[in-house]
């Protein structure tokens, strides 16, 4: 079967897109019909009544996907500042993509994790899907990355234990496949402590065929387009460690696709002499090809494995977990004025934040197409 790729949710000159093979028999639709929790629409903090695009204020693009952006917003009633995912639902029904921002949307709303973003609203409009998400000030990781070129290991570490742990729950309690795990979608919140957002590509349970990811962090797997599993993250999860030690994802990157996949399927990764025999040991136990022999949480014992790994050895598991107060996280992001978003690409906050597109606020649950029904939420009503 030809792949057809389309592009998600990345800027279009990242270098570092996301691909979505679309299957014939589409897959997101039915894990959508599995987990689709239709809730009323709830106004602010438990009071009644329905939220619109016009209870929020725009103040500044964050960030500029395939399927819309993500804006930050001013909550007029409570006055808070919300990062805001707008998706076009034209260009969302173009692409068969409904299904997936429901699904998205429903994970949202099932997992509370101190290292995932959290969904305060959801809602709809004649024109777009609206995901209000806390707004996470310290922007990306991999910001922060470019800016030190690499963190050293204590800081791999760290990010590495915070990231494992947001694993650890979103298969083993959550049931979620997260699919798309790279330094772009870790960000760092005030504190510093990882945050984990953008979950369009993932999907609930085991299994799937689905070619999905960004191809640097896709396990060989993926790339054989045979059946996968939760061991596919736990694949991208010793990318990303790799990369916050070395600086650089493990089989390379910049625009040559195709080597970076021969180089998936077949090579080792490239050990620079700097990285301790503990780093080399996690990162070759989670890119082990075969995802029967790689160290993940869904393998006997892989949850102890995982939190007794000697790369972890100077972890406060329960701290962490608890961000007690007394850890320093490695990158401290400065933030003077949150609505300046100083931390977020100049490139995107420097837009105007005037839609292009008008902004309508029809009332969609009866103006909408039934294939967005039941897309509102608010995390304060009845949670
Ligand atoms: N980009 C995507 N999600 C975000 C969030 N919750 N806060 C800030 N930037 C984001």
């Amino acid at each position: 079967m030809d792949a057809i790729f389309e592009f998600d949710d990345e800027p279009a000159d990242s270098g570092l897109e996301t691909l979505v093979e679309q299957l014939t028999l589409d897959e997101a639709d039915a894990d959508a019909v599995a987990v689709e929790v239709g809730r009323p629409a709830y106004a602010a903090d438990g009071e009644r009544g329905r939220l619109r695009a016009a209870d929020f204020t725009p103040v500044r693009v964050l960030g500029q996907g395939a399927f819309g952006k993500v804006v930050l917003v001013r909550h007029e009633r409570n006055g808070r500042l919300y990062a805001q995912k707008q998706l076009k639902k034209a260009v969302l029904v173009v692409h068969g993509r409904q299904a997936r921002a429901r699904h998205e949307r429903a994970v949202l709303e099932a997992v509370r994790h101190p290292f995932v973003v959290r969904l305060q609203y959801a809602f709809q409009d004649q024109h777009k899907l609206y995901l209000v998400l806390d707004y996470v000030e310290g922007g990306e990781l991999f910001t922060h990355l470019a800016l030190e070129r690499q963190f050293g290991e204590p800081a791999a570490v760290f990010y590495g234990a915070e990231l494992a742990l947001a694993l650890i729950h979103l298969h083993t309690v959550a049931g979620v496949m997260y699919r798309d795990l790279k330094p772009e979608n870790c960000l760092v919140d005030r504190r510093g402590h990882l945050v984990l957002t953008d979950f369009g590509l993932s999907k609930t349970g085991d299994g799937a065929r689905t070619l999905a990811g960004t191809v640097e962090y896709m396990a060989p797997e993926i790339l054989a387009g045979a059946g996968y599993g939760f061991a596919v993250d736990w694949w991208a999860f010793g990318a990303v460690v790799y990369e916050l030690a070395t600086g650089s994802p493990p089989f390379g990157g910049g625009g040559d696709r195709a080597a970076v996949m021969e180089r998936i399927t077949r090579a080792d990764p490239p050990m620079p002499f700097y990285l301790s025999p503990d780093a080399r040991a996690l990162v070759t136990a989670c890119l082990a090809k075969d995802p029967a022999e790689r160290l993940s949480a869904t393998a006997a014992d892989g949850v102890a494995r995982l939190r007794g790994h000697a790369f972890f050895r100077d972890t406060d598991w329960a701290a962490l977990e608890r961000r007690d107060p007394a850890l320093v996280p490695p990158v401290v992001p400065f933030v003077t004025d949150p609505a300046a978003a100083e931390n977020f690409d100049e490139r995107f906050t420097s837009q105007s934040v005037l839609s292009t597109d008008a902004d309508y606020d029809a009332d969609i649950e009866t103006a909408g197409s039934p294939a967005f029904a039941g897309f509102s939420y608010s995390a304060s009503a009845g949670c």
